[in-house]
């Protein structure tokens, strides 16, 4: 079955505009009163921030990071990795998988502070080295992490809007409802894969993901295997044509955000709705310290936020130093908090809204005693199998990932901005084909696990990971991302009451989280099926040897590593995560762990929302950002039209 909603091969031939520099948000520094204010640009704040405007509320969007526009860091789609590397961009946060150190230090990736913003990384710390934990990466910048993710846009499953509604008894949360929510995404978010000829021109990568094809039962004939792949890799996952769509397995494209093979997202549709003329203004370099109340009335009401002015003063960045100049603004209508699944329960915290006890011990002054902030935090599990090959992958030749002027593939982008087929590597995020599975192990019909491919040398986050993970063309992975985790007992707690330091969070991992109901096993298990199917792939990889494609040795999890017990270990000590989520739920009114309700409100306050990651009461779908997105245009709505 074929899904051609969207892609239509060759017809990219559109004009790539390059953006204007946001309009500088200077000459409205001065006016601090506004209807609403929304805190944090990313895929729940931007789109929201846009849609108010542009509804004619004059509207503040208070973002910590700052504009990096023409950064090519961003809108090249194969810069993906560098650009989580670059200073002024990144935010990075240290988390615990597990809590026992002991534990933790398990994983080859686990870091040692040495000094200011330098870090050892794997056993043998030099002495006194301080144990921080696993990199978590993070984006302070226009546009949140969409601005330096890795582009993969896959929209939810029915399951997850209608568990909502279940869960609420509301049912403009009903998956026939949300549909018209991503209508409003695409209207500014423009969606393409990879064209399939820059893939198709490297026989070792077809070779590869034909393998991948193969073991979900639609790999093509080795003899017409470039043509066979180019027809799977026509097949969207995210087909609205597809009535069981959620629980189709097979091989699949993987659609990107991006247009003519630029990123194009969050960033730019701020961008565009100031550019418009919308009353929305953009205070950039601000972070926000606290919310602000009128506590005169029975229930306490926002009024604002209290800020600091400055650029990089989150201890999260690498830049970061100054401590900022105080300021504040008024909110007539409404605050909206969308800093995202850490930052929202660590400003939540600190104005004074979560479990009392915490803030007692810290000394914060109690608005609101919701003991469900910061708790229920949620990711998905992420593994690779991964391999080393003897030569390199031809399409990467002339590609150094550093825009410097021998960066041929760079070239080659620049100079062909209108074709996407003839702008090359550079014009993908580098992960084009993925297997989409059903596991053995899952609760619903609908599919659990991606597996996707792609000539990368990456195996999860740690300081320099972004090079390592293009230091050569040699290597090729698998991997798995794991769907509706069953994990449920992830914390975000404050370090301290300065609103710059950062968080403590906890994932509690596998065995150390939920185990009700044999949750923890059933997720391994899950995985360690994903394990094998990667090594299948790898072993059907002989079936197109047709192809010419040289042989390659596993380096990740290794050969000796095949009993599931020790696969199963290998998956505990070393998977890692980038969907975090759940941190400030919505829930029904008798659940005491309910942060807000269903139309996204801060409960026991008035005028005070979130809208992010942090939302949701179960992780949704395969990838995050489009239900974020969906998430942001439906706050929208309910704010607007009550
Ligand atoms: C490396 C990486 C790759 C990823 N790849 C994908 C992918 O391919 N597909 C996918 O679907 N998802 C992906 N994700 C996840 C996805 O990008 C995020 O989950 C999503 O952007 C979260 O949206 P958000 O609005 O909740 O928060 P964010 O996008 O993080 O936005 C929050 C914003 O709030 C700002 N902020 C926070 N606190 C304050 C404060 N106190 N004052 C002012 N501003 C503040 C931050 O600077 C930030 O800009 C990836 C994530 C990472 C880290
Ligand atoms: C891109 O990021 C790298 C770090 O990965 C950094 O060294 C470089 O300066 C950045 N490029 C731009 C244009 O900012
Ligand atoms: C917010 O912070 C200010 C000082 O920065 C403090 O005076 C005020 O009490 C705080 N408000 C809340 C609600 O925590
Ligand atoms: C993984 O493969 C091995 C070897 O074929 C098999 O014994 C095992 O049951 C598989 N594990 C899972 C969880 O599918």
């Amino acid at each position: 079955m074929k899904f051609f909603d969207f892609f239509t091969l060759g017809s990219s031939f559109l004009t790539l505009a390059p953006s204007p520099v946001l309009a500088s948000p200077v000459t409205a520094r001065d006016q601090l009163e506004y209807e609403y204010i929304v805190v944090g640009s990313g895929a729940g704040g931007g789109p929201l921030a846009c849609r108010l405007a542009m509804a004619g509320h004059k509207t503040l969007l208070i973002e910590a990071g700052n504009d990096q526009n023409r950064n090519l860091n961003i809108t090249v789609p194969a810069y993906q990795a560098i650009v989580s590397n670059d200073p002024k961009i990144r935010w990075d946060m240290f988390v615990n998988h597990y809590q026992d150190q002991t534990r933790a230090m398990r994983d080859p990736k686990y870091v040692y502070e040495v000094a200011p913003y330098q870090y050892h990384v794997g056993p043998d710390p030099p002495s006194g080295a301080k144990p921080l934990g696993i990199l978590y990466p993070r984006a302070g910048t226009l546009g949140g992490c969409v601005t330096h993710n890795a582009l993969i846009l896959i929209t939810p499953h029915a399951s997850d809007w209608d568990g909502i509604a279940s869960i609420t008894g509301d049912n403009s949360w009903a998956a026939t409802n949300m549909n018209q929510y991503l209508d409003k995404v695409y209207e500014w978010l423009p969606v393409e894969p990879t064209d399939p000829t820059i893939l198709l021109s490297d026989l070792k990568l077809v070779q590869q993901l034909a393998s991948g094809a193969a073991v979900m039962g639609v790999g093509p004939d080795p003899l017409a295997a470039v043509i066979g792949l180019a027809n799977t890799l026509l097949n969207d996952p995210n087909s609205r044509l597809n009535p069981t769509r959620d629980s189709t397995q097979g091989f699949f494209q993987i659609p990107l955000i991006m247009k003519n093979g630029a990123r194009t997202a969050v960033r730019d549709h701020i961008d565009a709705t100031v550019q418009a003329g919308y009353p929305l203004t953009v205070r950039e370099n601000c972070h926000v310290t606290n919310i602000t109340f009128d506590t005169s009335g029975s229930t306490p009401k926002a009024t604002g936020v209290n800020y600091l002015d400055g650029s990089y003063l989150y201890r999260a960045s690498p830049l970061s130093g100054g401590q900022g100049t105080p300021g504040s603004a008024t909110a007539s209508k409404e605050v909206i908090i969308s800093g995202g699944a850490y930052n929202t329960p660590q400003l939540l915290k600190l104005s004074g809204i979560g479990p009392s006890a915490e803030l007692n011990n810290l000394n914060i002054p109690v608005v609101v005693d919701l003991p469900g902030v910061g708790t229920n935090m949620q990711d998905r599990y992420e593994i690779p199998v991964n391999v080393k090959h003897g030569s390199d992958f031809v399409v990467l030749n002339g590609c150094t990932f550093d825009e410097k002027p021998h960066d041929e593939c760079l070239t080659r982008w620049e100079n062909n901005p209108y074709v996407l087929a003839a702008r090359g590597a550079y014009a993908t995020n580098g992960l084009a084909g993925t297997m989409v599975v059903r596991s053995n192990y899952a609760s619903t019909t609908d599919v659990d696990m991606f597996i996707f491919g792609g000539p990368v040398d990456f195996t999860g986050y740690y300081p320099g990971w972004a090079d390592a993970a293009v230091a050569d063309h040699k290597h090729w992975s698998w991997y798995t991302l794991k769907a509706h985790t069953r994990n449920r007992a992830g914390t975000v707690q404050l370090r301290s009451t300065d609103p710059l330091d950062t968080p403590i969070i906890n994932f509690n991992y596998f065995d150390t989280g939920t185990t009700a109901g044999r949750a923890d096993t059933l997720d391994l298990d899950a995985m360690i099926q994903a394990v094998n199917m990667s090594r299948e792939a790898l072993r059907r990889y002989s079936n197109y040897a047709i192809l010419g494609g040289d042989a390659f040795i596993e380096e990740e999890p290794g050969l000796a590593v095949q009993s599931d017990e020790d696969i199963g270990q290998y998956i505990k000590d070393r998977a890692w995560g980038h969907h975090a989520s759940c941190s400030a739920p919505i829930g029904v009114d008798n659940d005491p762990n309910a942060v807000l309700d269903s139309q996204f409100r801060v409960r026991g306050v008035q005028n005070l929302r979130v809208v992010d990651a942090s939302v949701f009461p179960r992780i949704p779908g395969v990838f995050i950002q489009a239900p974020i997105m969906m998430v942001s245009e439906k706050a929208a709505d309910v704010i607007l039209n009550g």
